[in-house]
């Protein structure tokens, strides 16, 4: 069984399964951060190489079913996994976390397009950026902004910005600790990706709490 992961979702499928004793859990990682939560079972880490290379891989390893636990925005994988599954003819099965869904108190701004989430942002807006490195590009041109960044990992290249905050670790699902963050530097606008899930509400929570702007990305 070759579980997709990079997910809270995935590692606690391969927990589930492995615990099982009758299945070859394999999980398979990106491995876009350092230091990933290993789950149980055997860990492969790195890109398959397209859908052929996701195929290449099924065929020689036996794999006979796919269970395509990423995260939401993860898209090419998932498209691969079902290219893959297609071509070797294996059962696939997609688990999707739900994504949050507003409530009273929330200020949020839905849109469809990271460039449609730069224009949505006021001259002089203080930004937390909660996004990974590779959906930054969009804001580079908002130099009427000031952005705070937080990353897993530091980023290998320099941010497109001119004098970024950078903030390196995981959103915090406690709402207190992410306000706090919010508020020690002066945030006045989230921007952030409709990603569900507990682990990073807290995020959501706060700026519901603290009355700010989230400019948010749809699915
Ligand atoms: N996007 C996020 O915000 C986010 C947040 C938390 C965790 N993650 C996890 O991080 C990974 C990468 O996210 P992404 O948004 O860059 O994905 P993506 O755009 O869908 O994938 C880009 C490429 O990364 C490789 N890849 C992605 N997931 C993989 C996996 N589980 N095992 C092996 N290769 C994988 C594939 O390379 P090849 O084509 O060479 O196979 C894929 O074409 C995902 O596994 C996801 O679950 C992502």
């Amino acid at each position: 069984m070759l579980i997709l992961g990079g997910t809270a979702e995935a590692k606690a499928l391969a927990e589930q399964l492995a615990a099982r004793g009758d299945v070859t859990v394999i999980t398979s990682l990106a491995g876009r951060t350092a230091q990933p939560m290993l789950p149980p079972g055997e860990v492969r880490i790195g890109g398959f190489g397209g859908a052929a290379g996701l195929t290449a891989y099924i065929r020689e390893t036996g794999v006979t079913r796919i269970i395509d636990a990423t995260h939401p925005f993860a898209r090419r994988i998932s498209e691969n996994a079902i290219q893959a599954a297609a071509e070797t003819g294996i059962a696939l099965e997609h688990v999707v976390r739900p994504g949050w869904v507003s409530q009273r108190g929330d200020q949020w701004r839905e849109v469809s397009s990271l460039d449609e989430a730069a224009r949505a942002l006021p001259a002089g807006a203080i930004v937390f950026l909660a996004l990974g490195r590779q959906y930054l590009d969009a804001f580079a041109a908002r130099s009427d902004c000031r952005f705070v960044i937080r990353m897993v990992d530091a980023p290998a290249e320099p941010l497109p910005f001119a004098d970024p905050v950078l903030i390196l670790g995981k959103p915090s699902a406690d709402p207190a600790r992410e306000a706090e963050l919010f508020a020690a530097q002066g945030i006045t606008h989230l921007v952030c990706r409709n990603s569900g899930g507990a682990s990073g509400y807290g995020k959501i929570a706060a700026a519901r709490e603290m009355g700010l702007t989230v400019i948010i990305l749809g699915r």
